[in-house]
């Protein structure tokens, strides 16, 4: 039995929507205004991308339904209604495309659900780790994507010892993003005043580049050189939305209380290499239209004074400072000394990171970074899953604002 065939619709007595009946039992209602919009006969379906056969604006506010039926066995809903704009117009969906597309309360819920995020506790799981070698490969390529989808991050192995050998390696999958410290960057202890990253302190957990509307979404960080002498300089990475899910179940006031403020995050500095003004305001935690955790934004080394209503200052910080103290939770620390050789591959938009202080010794400790876009990446898991036959592959979220 396909359940995607209909059994049986029946107009509701308002006529503004139909309920329909599915071989495999489901029930769905449908909004005349919705199925006249979502119309597939060869005259209203897109078949090229950005094309648009409906005009909707032309359509009187008040459609109704003056006949509904299943044709083909149950293949196809027709309708027709009142309120039609095109002369002879008959409302044709194909039940599979229909079914997918159900807004019903229990199809809404399992569309978020199998959108939702797994989480990995780092004190039972293996830092995630894969051969460069292996990135030639269909195979590799799937399961490099396939680690940062799911876990968020993982740590490429044996990288060739090159100037920029991290822009070859994100470009397998998109073009180096342009950002305020150019295409490739060190990251290495050089006395530059232009950022803190570039000593030997200790870096607190955070994301980078907040001070863009949408920092970059992965981070690339290449040990090129990573002496064994040197002592401390492990990276640790967290996952934030797993903190965040723990915060809301925790302090659920202060919860609502970092989704609603926005705080200020800037790069102003008119004396570097580049003089730039980044400046934007926005709250630590994103939700969404159905509470879904969507987003963040955590960097307190770029934040500028906070400019809120009086009543909220105080809320603010205690909240924010028992977000602070979870997150360094043992229980969500991952952490790493990367070797020589390594690279660290995040989702700069889902996993906090940071660097612990460490002395030289007389060796030295390199890094060279880049970014790409993780919606890119996320894009080439979905095609290289569905070209390896896995078609019923599920894109997660991934920290870019959207619940799905
Ligand atoms: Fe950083
Ligand atoms: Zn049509
Ligand atoms: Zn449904």
């Amino acid at each position: 039995m396909n359940s995607a065939m209909l059994s049986d619709v029946y107009i509701n007595p308002e006529k503004k929507s139909v309920e329909t009946l599915w071989k495999d039992g489901h029930r769905s209602i449908y909004h005349v205004t919705w199925l006249r919009f979502n119309c597939r006969c060869k005259v209203c379906k897109r078949t090229v991308i950005g094309e648009l056969n409906i005009h909707r604006s032309q359509f009187p506010s008040d459609l109704r339904i003056k006949d509904a039926r299943l044709t083909k066995n149950g293949s196809f809903l027709e309708l027709e209604i009142i309120g039609e704009v095109v002369d002879g117009h008959v409302i044709n969906i194909d039940s599979g495309w229909l079914k997918s597309a159900c807004y019903c309360d229990q199809c809404l819920h399992e569309m978020l659900q199998e959108r939702t995020l797994h989480f990995v506790d780092p004190t039972k799981v293996e830092v995630p780790k894969i051969d460069y070698n292996e990135l030639d490969t269909q195979e590799g390529m799937l399961n490099w994507m396939k680690q940062v989808i799911d876990i968020g991050f993982v740590v490429i192995q044996n990288v060739p010892l090159e100037e920029g050998a991290c822009i070859k390696v994100g470009e397998k999958i998109s073009p180096v993003l342009q950002n305020t410290y150019g295409k490739l960057f060190d990251v290495l202890d050089n006395q530059s005043t232009e950022n803190i990253a570039n000593s030997q302190i200790w870096l607190p957990l955070h994301t980078d580049q907040c001070h863009y509307e949408a920092g970059p979404g992965v981070q690339l960080l290449h040990a090129i050189q990573f002496d064994d002498c040197v002592q401390g300089g492990e990276s640790l990475l967290v996952d934030m939305f797993y903190v965040l899910e723990t915060f809301r179940k925790e302090f659920p006031e202060d919860f609502n209380i970092l989704s609603k403020v926005p705080v200020p995050f800037g790069t102003i500095d008119y004396q570097r290499k580049n003089p730039c003004y980044l400046y934007t305001r926005k709250p630590v935690i994103v939700t969404d239209y159905d509470d879904q955790i969507v987003g963040f934004n955590f960097n307190k080394g770029i934040e500028e004074p906070l400019r809120i209503h009086a009543k909220y200052v105080e809320k603010f910080y205690q909240a924010y400072n028992k977000l602070d103290r979870m997150i360094n939770r043992n229980e969500f620390v991952f952490k790493h000394r990367l070797r020589t050789g390594e690279l660290l591959f995040f989702n700069n938009r889902r996993m906090l990171h940071s660097r612990e202080a460490y002395m030289s010794n007389g060796g030295r400790r390199r890094l060279q970074g880049c970014y790409i876009s993780m919606e890119e990446l996320r894009s080439k898991y979905v095609v290289c899953a569905r070209l390896m036959g896995n078609l019923d592959v599920v894109a997660p979220k991934i920290g870019n604002g959207s619940a799905v």
